[in-house]
């Protein structure tokens, strides 16, 4: 590894997907010694500034980590060289990415279930409208691509 990976992930509101997606790579990261930068950021305004939702947050801390201080944001120009990799959530978030990205990126942009051989293509459902259970799925799936990413960062 020449470069220090920069991954950022991308959902709708920044509040529910990005920010487990985010959480559960910092823990892959951490326990496999990578050094990388991680953020999420949402392809919508509304909820700038919000912390996570309230079961997002419970999800993460049962999985020892604590989101509650993240503040949403919007995914903005600097991204696409700050970063060395964005993931999106789902297709809407993959197109939304892809219409406001300059014409050349060196980023890698892509699903984030791509990293998963067999998933590529699927998308982390949207939560929001659902109760608990949602989430600690959605947790379960960004775990998995994010233990895969960590994987592939490292060797
Ligand atoms: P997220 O979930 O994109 O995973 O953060 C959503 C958050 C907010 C809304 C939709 C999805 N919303 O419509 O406000």
């Amino acid at each position: 590894m020449h470069y220090k990976p920069a991954i950022l992930f991308v959902c709708l509101g920044n509040i529910c997907r990005s920010p487990l997606a985010e959480a559960a790579f910092r823990l892959e990261a951490e326990k496999a010694g990578l050094d990388a930068h991680t953020d999420s950021a949402g392809t919508a305004a509304y909820h700038v500034g919000s912390p996570p939702d309230p079961r997002s947050i419970r999800e993460a801390a049962k999985h020892g980590i604590d989101i509650s201080a993240y503040q949403a944001r919007q995914i903005e120009q600097e991204d696409f060289t700050r970063f060395t990799h964005i993931f999106a959530m789902d297709r809407s978030n993959l197109s939304n990415i892809r219409a406001i990205a300059p014409e050349v990126v060196a980023a890698r942009i892509a699903l984030l279930m791509d990293v998963l051989d067999g998933s590529g293509g699927k998308e982390v459902e949207d939560p929001y409208y659902g109760g608990d259970h949602g989430f600690a799925v959605t947790w379960e799936v960004v775990a998995m691509a994010a233990r895969q990413l960590a994987k592939e960062l490292t060797s």
